[in-house]
């Protein structure tokens, strides 16, 4: 049965080659007089993107400072560092050049330059809502978190290890600049950990227990089957333009709900499980979610079993009789063996990590703090189950 649903992507998108050339008059339609310029750890100012996007600004009359040096898993000091540049240069608009780090910098520089008054981590630690935030746009180099069109903001507290989401249609970028030639500086570790993020954002919202629809099964299946497909292409031919502006359009519906409208919301544990890896061992966030899932889908396939059936037949063309299970295990095989074959870990020891006993009850506790009652809905999963998910993850060759 299809659930009630809204759904909300306001995010104007710019696509394809040249498109970095308008910013300042996309930038300006949108209200920017004070730019705050967000970017990473220096691949925008490698390869000459910054300096083009600043032109543009500086030709659309519009003042300019910028924040660098955010990194993977993005930490809360360079959210503080960013938010007292914004009080002092009186920014009334982020703009991030970058992947998801960068862009959710920049959202939560934008949530603490709104409301001052508050701290900004109180968002992330879910003791409050945000009531405003300024807006935000970006200039999108890597395709994988979907942040360019989503109402996601991840920001890790270095002092705390806690790596925590906070989701609000506020933060909702007002545009996105997306062309794929970007993303040909990409290491294939990372172009390859994009496209298993990609794909996890779509089946995140695919295992559910809680309502479904035929057309968004047939457009979640669609986009996973198309990259698949340009993620094994780019392997082979990193430079291939049309595998990259395949990616990085499904990046975008990905996360931007579309392959979630009518069911319950999705069941994103693979996601919690993944985000405790991050905080504890600041691991890639794609790579940790492909070494996470076949641990997590053997352990709960039992309880969303035609789900898995109909994922095994639909994307990972399984055509074997068999019982329901089997036909499962077959899907879950075939999903190890694509990613092995993308370069991709499927358990945390070729992930490069190998968590203690100790280590794998506090990811367990810090997991069920952060979700609280929302642990699944492929199967609830309980404190001893998470437990169960990351020993199997580490145990399994
Ligand atoms: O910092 P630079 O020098 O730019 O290098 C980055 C970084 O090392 C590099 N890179 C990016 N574009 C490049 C490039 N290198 C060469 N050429 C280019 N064109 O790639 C590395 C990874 O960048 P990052 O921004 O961290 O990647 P990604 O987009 O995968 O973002 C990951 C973060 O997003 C969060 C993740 O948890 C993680 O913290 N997520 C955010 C979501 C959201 N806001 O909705 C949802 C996701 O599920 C995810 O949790
Ligand atoms: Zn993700």
């Amino acid at each position: 049965m299809a659930y009630n649903f809204e759904f909300y992507a306001p995010t104007k998108v710019i696509f394809g080659k040249g498109a970095e050339t308008e910013i300042g008059r996309h930038a300006k339609t949108f209200g920017a007089s004070n730019v705050l310029v967000v970017y990473g750890s220096g691949s925008a100012k490698r390869s000459g993107l910054l300096d083009r996007v600043e032109s543009s600004l500086h030709a659309a009359g519009i003042a300019f400072q910028e924040l660098g040096g955010v990194v993977p898993n993005p930490r809360l000091d360079k959210v503080y560092e960013g938010i007292r540049m914004g009080k002092a240069y009186n920014t009334d608009f982020l703009l991030a050049v970058g992947g998801g780090s960068a862009i959710d910098t920049a959202k939560a520089i934008a949530y603490g330059l709104a409301e001052t008054e508050h701290d900004v981590w109180e968002l992330f630690a879910h003791t409050r809502m945000a009531r405003k935030c300024l807006p935000v746009a970006s200039v999108l180099t890597i395709a994988a978190a979907g942040s360019e069109t989503s109402r996601g903001c991840v920001i890790t507290n270095e002092c705390t290890g806690e790596k925590r989401a906070y989701d609000d249609n506020l933060a909702r970028p007002k545009f996105a600049v997306m062309n794929p030639e970007y993303t040909k500086t990409l290491p294939d570790y990372q172009t390859q950990s994009g496209c298993v993020d990609i794909m996890m954002h779509t089946m995140e919202r695919y295992f559910t227990n809680g309502g479904n629809m035929e057309i968004t099964d047939a457009l979640a299946e669609g986009l996973l089957r198309t990259v698949m497909k340009n993620a094994v292409k780019l392997h082979h031919q990193p430079g291939n333009y049309d595998a990259r502006a395949e990616i990085m359009w499904a990046g975008s519906l990905a996360h931007n709900d579309l392959t979630g409208c009518g069911n319950d919301g999705g069941d994103f544990m693979s996601h919690n499980l993944e985000h405790e890896l991050g905080g504890m061992f600041d691991v890639t966030h794609g790579a940790g979610l492909a070494a996470i899932w076949p641990s997590w889908a053997r352990y709960v396939r039992k309880e969303c079993l035609p789900r898995f059936v109909h994922y095994a037949r639909n994307v990972m063309g399984i055509t074997a009789e068999g019982s329901d299970e089997e036909i499962a295990e077959a899907g879950i095989q075939a999903m190890e063996d694509f990613y092995r074959s993308i370069g991709m870990p499927v358990n945390l020891g070729e992930l490069g990590i190998h968590p203690t006993n100790l280590q794998i009850e506090e990811m367990a506790d810090r997991c069920l703090a952060a979700c609280g009652n929302h642990t699944g809905s492929a199967k609830k999963l309980t404190r001893e189950d998470m437990i169960h998910i990351y020993t199997n993850a580490r145990n399994s060759k």
